[in-house]
C-alpha cells in the first residue's frame, strides 16, 4: 500500500482502515490528495459544500464529507440504479457506517443530464461548491454537460476533480476537458494524479487560474516525493503530476 496521508485525521483513518471495505473506484492515492486539498481549503477559510456527481456506494463521498467543517454539507448526485436498485440504500448504509451523519450527507437521486443549474442551487441552498468530484457516465456529452453544472455552482477558490482521466477504456473523454478548458480561459489544469491502477485510474485537478499558484506550491509542499520531474505540458503552462512511483526514462 503506497504511504500517503491527506494530514486529517478522520479522512486518514477510513484510508487506513475502511477505504477498501466500501466498493467502489477511487484510487487511495487520489483520495489522499483530494483530501489534503479539502482539509486545506477550510484551514485557508474557502467554505462551501463539497459535491459529487457519481457516489456510487460512497467511498469517494465518505472520504470528502468526512473533511466537512461545521455547518457544510455534502451533496451526492446519482441515478441510484446501477448495478440495481438496492444502491441507494447501500450509500446510505456506508455513509452512517463511516460516520457521516445523516443530515450532513445529502443525496440527490438524478440523472445530471436532466438537471438545471438553478435545481441544483436550490439542492446546495445556495452555497458555493468548494469542492467537486465528477465521476458520472464516461462519455464526452455527460462530462461537458456535468463541468457546466459544476462551473456554475463553483466557489471562486474552488476545485473540480475529474475522474477516470486518460483511462484506456475512455480514451476520448479528456477531450471534453480540453475543450471545456478552451472555452473557459480562466480555469487550468492544477494536477494531474497519476494513476494506481487501471481500476483506480487518474485524476485531474482544475480550478482558476489565479489561484492555481497557491494551491500548486501547497501540493508540491505536502506530496513533493510523489513529483513527477517533467510537469505536464499545457503549452501554454505546466502543471504539477503527482504520481504513485515517480521516475524518469533512464537515457
Ligand atoms: C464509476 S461510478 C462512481 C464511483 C465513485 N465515485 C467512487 O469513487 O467509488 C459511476 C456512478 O455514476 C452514476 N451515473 C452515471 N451517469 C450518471 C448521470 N448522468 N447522473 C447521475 N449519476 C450517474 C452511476 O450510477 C454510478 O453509480
Amino acid at each position: 500500500m503506497i504511504e500517503i496521508a491527506s494530514g486529517h485525521a478522520a479522512i486518514d483513518r477510513f484510508l487506513a482502515e475502511d477505504y477498501e471495505r466500501v466498493r467502489g473506484m477511487s484510487s487511495r492515492f487520489a483520495v489522499a490528495i483530494c483530501g489534503h486539498l479539502i482539509r486545506r481549503q477550510a484551514e485557508l477559510g474557502i467554505g462551501g459544500a463539497l459535491f459529487e456527481i457519481g457516489t456510487f456506494e460512497g467511498r469517494f463521498f465518505i472520504a470528502m464529507a468526512l473533511g466537512l467543517a461545521p455547518g457544510e454539507t455534502a451533496l451526492g448526485i446519482d441515478r441510484f440504479d446501477w448495478p440495481d436498485a438496492g444502491i441507494e440504500g447501500r450509500f446510505h448504509v456506508n455513509c452512517a457506517a463511516h460516520g457521516i451523519a445523516r443530515e450532513r450527507d445529502v443525496a440527490w437521486k438524478a440523472d445530471s443530464r436532466e438537471i438545471t443549474a438553478a435545481d441544483l442551487r436550490q439542492q446546495l441552498r445556495g452555497r458555493p461548491v468548494r469542492f467537486a468530484h465528477v465521476d458520472s457516465h464516461h462519455s464526452r456529452e455527460c462530462l461537458t454537460n456535468d463541468l457546466e453544472l459544476v462551473e456554475a455552482v463553483l466557489h471562486r477558490d474552488g476545485i473540480i476533480c475529474l475522474d477516470d482521466m486518460l483511462h484506456p477504456g475512455y480514451p476520448l473523454i479528456v477531450t471534453a476537458v480540453y475543450d471545456y478548458l478552451a472555452r473557459r480561459p480562466d480555469m487550468q489544469l492544477l494536477c494531474v494524479i497519476d494513476r494506481e491502477d487501471i481500476v483506480a485510474a487518474a485524476k485531474y485537478l482544475i480550478c482558476r487560474r489565479d489561484v492555481r499558484e497557491r494551491y500548486e506550491a501547497d501540493l508540491v509542499a505536502a506530496f513533493a516525493r510523489f513529483r513527477y520531474a517533467l510537469n505536464a505540458d499545457m503549452e501554454s503552462y505546466f502543471a504539477l503530476v503527482l504520481t504513485p512511483r515517480p521516475r524518469l526514462a533512464e537515457i
